[in-house]
């Protein structure tokens, strides 16, 4: 079957289903593209896909990718390029914090294994579709958290070490905000635009698995969080604006750029997590 020659504008949103991603979702469509919902399962999509679609229609779609396995990656791509022939927009946004160590099916620890090589296997599949959209862009969630990490370029798998919660999760999100930059460097030239933002603190379903002091202060944590309109602002505003088309590789937040901190401006140590991560999704 060839794929549909869509005139409409297309984007991709990881994690659609729920928190930030949903309001994507919304924003994209109501800026009329067609946007494709990429849920981890049917449970959880399903019921967002229905409340999706009876605001927009068929302008809404859903297609499954559990990141845990890099291998659906391939499967989810093969599946949209039998059916698109252009992706204008594509939003990693799939990511989460697990109150235990866990495992990918390749053996990753998960935190890094999802959020970080998770952004950057999608970003490597759709690559070739999104050269060949004019003015495409790729917008990755990051999030301040970045500022407390400790990321040790030689123990990416934060093997034999205490597990920490948090300190996995930091250290994803500046590998987010690392990997944008080495991103934007690599596209030169191609007019592909990239950024990473911070959401602000959002009231969704992050750190559900939470342990410890984390679990006992989030419920009260959450009392003075924005909404998830809200922290789906920033991200749209790179997804749709001149003004976010105008500069790339940049890290914002409320819809500003920012500076981020001195880890998450150093180019030297963005090249390294690049070839780094490669040597590891070729292994
Ligand atoms: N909330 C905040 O304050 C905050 C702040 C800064 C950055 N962020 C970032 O914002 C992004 C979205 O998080 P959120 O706050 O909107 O939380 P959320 O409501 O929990 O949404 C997370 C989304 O990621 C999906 N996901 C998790 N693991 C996955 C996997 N293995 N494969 C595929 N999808 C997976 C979830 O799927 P399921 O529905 O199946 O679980 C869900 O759709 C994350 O990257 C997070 O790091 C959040």
């Amino acid at each position: 079957m060839q794929p549909i020659s869509m005139t409409q504008r297309v984007c991709l949103v990881t994690g659609g289903n729920s928190g930030i991603g949903f309001e994507m979702c919304r924003g994209m469509a109501k800026a009329g593209f067609h946007v494709v919902m990429v849920s981890r399962g049917k449970e959880r999509g399903a019921p967002a896909l229905e409340k999706l679609q009876s605001e927009f229609g068929e302008s809404i779609e859903m297609m499954l990718c559990d990141m845990s396995d890099l291998e659906n990656i391939p499967i989810l791509c093969a599946e949209y390029t039998a059916k698109f022939d252009r992706l204008d927009v594509l939003l990693n946004n799939a990511g989460a914090l697990w109150g235990n160590r866990e495992h990918t099916a390749q053996g990753n620890e998960m935190t890094f294994g999802v959020n970080h090589l998770g952004y950057f296997a999608m970003t490597q599949a759709f690559l070739p579709l999104l050269k060949s959209t004019e003015n495409s862009r790729i917008v990755n969630t990051a999030s301040e958290a970045h500022k407390m990490s400790r990321l040790d370029f030689t123990n990416l798998n934060f093997e034999n070490k205490r597990y920490s919660q948090w300190r996995t999760y930091c250290n994803s999100k500046l590998c987010n905000i690392l990997f944008t930059r080495e991103l934007a460097r690599q596209l030169e030239g191609t007019g592909i635009i990239t950024h990473s933002f911070h959401p602000g603190v959002v009231r969704t379903r992050f750190a559900e698995d939470a342990r410890g002091i984390m679990r006992l202060f989030w419920p009260l944590f959450r009392l003075t969080m924005i909404g998830s309109k809200r922290g789906a602002k920033t991200g749209l505003h790179l997804a749709l604006s001149d003004d976010a088309g105008s500069s790339t590789g940049e890290y914002w937040s409320t819809s500003k750029r920012r500076k981020g901190n001195r880890a998450a401006r150093n180019d030297v140590n963005a090249t390294r997590l690049w070839e780094l991560t490669e040597k590891m999704l070729d292994e």
